[in-house]
């Protein structure tokens, strides 16, 4: 076997912290390598990158994801106990239940509803001087995902609840006060939720049959079992949270809307494909989840390269979306490129890679392509604003990360229609 391209060091959890989007890039730079071995949070790990890389990381005969999230993780993002963490049937189980709610109807009930969210929002932003649009993409989501869900939320906890949702993704890569009010954000949604999960089982709230808050209050485990109260929530929050989390990237839709003019115009004058490729190209060059971690089932050889038992192995999904074996100019926006592109599950992987069904592959990818196209709609074609000078950089230290001015609309007008 060949030797692994080593990092010397104890530990670079605090570079990854650093470097944040650009640290697994910057090792294969200095490697030369798309398989780099370095250390994070006291253990080995071997980075990967490229599309070879993604299909053996959804390799399950390979890899497995139980205990994989760290502690920290799993108390502010994923929460405890839920399908992140599961392997084999029980994830396949688990995994069809999420699935189970992405029916082509079920998909337009959610389109209609987050246009009908984002228009009920023009009165109000008319009178304003100025809206931030993270905030309001978020709340708009917030809405959109309860509703959608079949989750009452009154008005007045509205924004709290959106808040709540956007300080758990907020919390990927936060250390201290950001990692605090995520782990709290996570407590206070919880007791929410579980809340609700009780009240259907005794029948005193009834959501319809075909949403999540039902089917999930309701699924049986293989052995024909309930979900405790706390891993329903969990799996519940693991609908309403992501749904919040596509605020970011209507944020980052508007922003290249503003960076792109000449994109911009073929969008408005276009068909709905030229949304579609804006959308993809919109989650392949905008920076969001940076990796995904399994560990290793055996000992095995990929490429020559030993892999033990029980690593740490993470893939380079932001890197992966950008690499030069893959992209043409990967660094340039260009919507046009997907007008060819033949569809590989593991070269474009900004919601995970591989089957939907076999593997981890994001369950909502559906929702996400369509909420932002919906949204990009609704920018294009339904509202008028200026963008004013403000800091509309992002860090690619910061993990998650979002235009530092979180995108300040004003002089904002209904269109004519
Ligand atoms: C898993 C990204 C939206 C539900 C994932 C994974 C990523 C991801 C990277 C992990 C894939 C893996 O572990 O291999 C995103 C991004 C989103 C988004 C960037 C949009 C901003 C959504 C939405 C939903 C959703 C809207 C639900 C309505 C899930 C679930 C999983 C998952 C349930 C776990 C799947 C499993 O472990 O089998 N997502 N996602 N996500 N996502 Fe999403």
């Amino acid at each position: 076997t060949k030797q692994l391209p080593k990092e010397k060091g104890i530990d670079h959890t605090l570079a990854l912290l650093n470097e944040g989007y650009r640290f697994v890039l910057n090792r294969r730079e200095k490697k030369d390598s798309d398989i780099v071995q370095t250390r994070l949070l006291g253990q080995k790990v071997i980075l990967i990158s490229g599309e070879d890389a993604a299909e053996l990381f959804y390799d399950e005969d390979l890899f497995k994801r139980k205990n994989v999230a760290p502690k920290r993780v799993e108390k502010s993002l994923f929460g405890e106990n839920g399908v992140q963490g599961l392997d084999d049937e029980e994830h396949k189980h688990r995994k069809l239940m999420f699935l189970s709610l992405m029916t082509p109807e079920r998909l337009k009930d959610i389109e209609k509803i987050t246009m009908k969210h984002w228009k009920a929002k023009l009165p109000d932003w008319k009178m304003k001087n100025q809206v931030v649009l993270f905030d309001e993409a978020e709340e708009v989501m917030c809405r959109s995902a309860c509703e959608w869900a079949g989750v009452p939320i009154e008005e007045e906890m509205v924004e709290q609840r959106a808040q709540e949702f956007g300080f758990m993704i907020d919390a990927f890569g936060g250390v201290g006060e950001r990692y605090q009010r995520g782990k709290k954000a996570r407590q206070s949604s919880e007791k929410w939720i579980e809340g609700i999960i009780k009240q259907i089982r005794s029948k005193k709230l009834q959501p319809p049959e075909n949403t999540a808050a039902y089917v999930i209050a309701n699924h049986r485990d293989r052995k024909g079992k309930l979900l405790n109260t706390h891993t329903a929530a969990v799996e519940l929050i693991n609908i309403l949270r992501p749904i919040v989390a596509i605020g970011r990237y209507v944020v980052f839709g508007a922003l290249a809307m503003h960076d792109y003019p000449e994109e911009t115009e073929k969008l408005r004058a276009g068909d709905g494909n030229y949304n579609r490729m804006f959308v993809q190209e919109i989650r392949r060059y905008y920076p969001f989840t940076p990796l995904l971690g399994a560990n290793a089932r055996k000992d095995f050889t990929w490429k020559g390269y030993p892999f033990k038992k029980n690593t740490l192995v993470m893939l380079d999904v932001y890197g992966i979306n950008h690499h030069p074996d893959l992209w043409d100019r990967p660094n340039e926006f260009r919507p046009e490129r997907f007008k060819e592109w033949e569809g590989s599950p593991f070269a474009f992987v900004p919601q995970g890679g591989g089957d939907h069904y076999m593997g981890h592959r994001c369950a909502g990818e559906w929702i996400t392509i369509m909420l932002m196209q919906v949204s990009l709609e609704f920018l294009i074609n339904h509202v008028e604003y200026e963008v004013p000078e403000q800091e509309l950089e992002y860090s690619m230290e910061r993990m998650p990360t979002i235009p530092k001015s979180r995108f300040i609309m004003n002089q904002i007008q209904s269109t004519a229609e």
